[in-house]
């Protein structure tokens, strides 16, 4: 059977952009934003999405584009090395801890939105009352689990309905109606008394924060960075072996990456206002998965038409965060239909049910989610992302290069051997430093010893793996 492939390139674009808007704009970069000192971290973490973000997004872009591959067959078949294939595989793990997480904060927007929605008429959403003690009451058990598995089988449907009619059409519909709701969302905000400390909260630089907390900023504003940027999961490998043509992949990535932290500055000028206009100052209230829901649920019970509110905002929630779950789907589903030729229903089936289960682990034990959301994913994320760029640098080389200037101009050709070092070499020391300091081994033993561990590790990896290539 013929291999799916994009209708349009804004498609293409729209699904891509889809996968990186999600809860990692929503709910998680404000909270990052507010426990890492406000712009400071803003201003980090644009750098990061800048300098390490879009180089890695197209790198994994010419991994996919030129195998026509997921991640396991495009590694080994661009490598001819089976070792590579088996380090493809860390990718549908890493798809599968994703989803895990991922589809139970799903479940809880859902709810949410139900709950909101169904209070337009009528009486307020229960959470009005009491927004800490419901959360407390839901975010757990057998309700979380429920909620996750119908958010689960939502994504499901999507993806079972496949690439063009499922995905493409899905995200054609489903970003530009979180665009137009945000920016509604926004502009009531800003009407809202005392927005303006929002803003400066979340926009004013104090470069003396930045100079006092830099090293301290760096490892959040790298694993914000992949997360929103969907990197280091093999999820932007996928989406672009489903492209057939040779564009610009430089303009696809840049476009991307400029909607995408667009909408997450956007979603910034809907919560902080809201908060701020409430008296909730978020450096100073408790944050956690939890603190989205408790701080704008307390601010919208106050608002006037605050259930219309909560509604357009969970509705917008509730989107951006499907449109991201499909693209975590995706990935061990296209790996069993490539690999093993089964049908995409049954892959879909197969995948659901095993998510079903370890999501609703995590469901059920918020210890565990906690690890599985915060620890490992950043560990896999990391460590996924340095072991493509190596690819990308030592194993495809000139490939690589030849697929990045594929349908560029002369602009983007001279921009192939300047990324390829980047991506080859100091991107990869960037990350696997980060990958030590979130387990604090540059606290312990200092910043240049760390550096120094980080390029022993990464030259090891890459012999390590290099030398697997002549066994076959
Ligand atoms: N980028 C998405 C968000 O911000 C989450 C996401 C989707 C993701 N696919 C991914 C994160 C792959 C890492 C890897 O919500």
């Amino acid at each position: 059977m013929a291999r799916e492939t994009w209708a349009t390139r804004l498609g293409f674009i729209l699904a891509a952009v889809g996968s990186a808007v999600g809860l990692g704009n929503i709910w998680r970069f404000p909270w990052q934003t507010a426990e890492n000192g406000g712009s400071a971290f803003l201003i980090v973490y644009l750098a990061i999405v800048l300098l390490v973000g879009v180089p890695g997004l197209l790198a994994e872009f010419v991994i996919g584009r030129r195998s026509n591959k997921s991640p396991v067959g495009a590694l080994r078949d661009l490598s001819g090395s089976k070792t590579w294939g088996a380090v493809g595989v860390f990718s549908v793990v890493t798809g599968i801890t994703l989803l895990s997480f991922y589809s139970v904060v799903g479940g809880w927007i859902l709810r949410y939105l139900l709950e909101s929605g169904v209070s337009l008429v009528g009486s307020n959403p229960a959470y009005f009352a009491n927004p800490g003690q419901y959360f407390g009451g839901v975010s757990a058990g057998v309700d979380a689990a429920l909620y996750h598995l119908l958010f689960l089988g939502l994504t499901a449907l999507i993806v079972f309905a496949g690439v063009r009619k499922g995905i493409e059409f899905g995200t054609k519909i489903m970003m530009p109606a979180v665009v137009v709701l945000l920016v509604g969302l926004a502009a009531w905000a800003a009407t809202q008394p005392n927005a303006a400390a929002g803003y400066s909260f979340f926009l004013r630089f104090d470069p003396s924060v930045l100079s006092e907390n830099f090293f301290a900023i760096l490892g959040p504003a790298a694993g914000q960075a992949l997360f929103t940027l969907s990197l280091g999961a093999g999820t932007m490998i996928t989406y672009a072996s489903y492209l057939d043509e040779d564009r610009s992949l430089p303009f696809d990535g840049s476009a991307i990456a400029v909607l995408n932290t667009s909408v997450g500055v956007l979603t910034g000028l809907v919560v902080f206002p809201l908060l701020f206009s409430q008296g909730i100052n978020p450096a100073e209230t408790g944050t956690g998965p939890g603190a989205l829901f408790v701080g704008l649920a307390g601010a919208f019970s106050q608002l006037p038409a605050g259930t219309l509110i909560a509604t357009a905002f969970f509705a917008v929630v509730t989107l951006a965060a499907l449109s991201s779950s499909i693209s975590m789907l995706e990935i061990p589903v296209a790996f069993l239909v490539d690999e093993y030729e089964i049908e995409r229903r049954n892959a879909v089936i197969g995948m659901g049910v095993l998510i079903a289960i370890t999501g609703s682990i995590c469901a059920f034990r918020p210890d565990i989610f906690g690890f599985v959301a915060g620890t490992l994913v950043n560990a896999l994320l990391t460590a996924g992302l340095a072991a493509f760029l190596l690819f990308v640098g030592w194993v495809m080389g000139r490939d690589a290069i030849d697929e990045f200037t594929s349908g560029v101009g002369s602009f983007g050709e001279s921009l192939a051997t300047p990324w390829l070092f980047a991506v080859g070499v100091i991107l990869p020391l960037f990350l696997v430093f980060t990958l030590l300091s979130q387990f604090g081994v540059d606290a312990a033993i200092g910043f240049w010893k760390t550096v120094g561990i980080a390029a022993v590790a990464s030259v090891a990896a890459f012999f390590g793996l290099r030398n697997a290539n002549s066994v076959i």
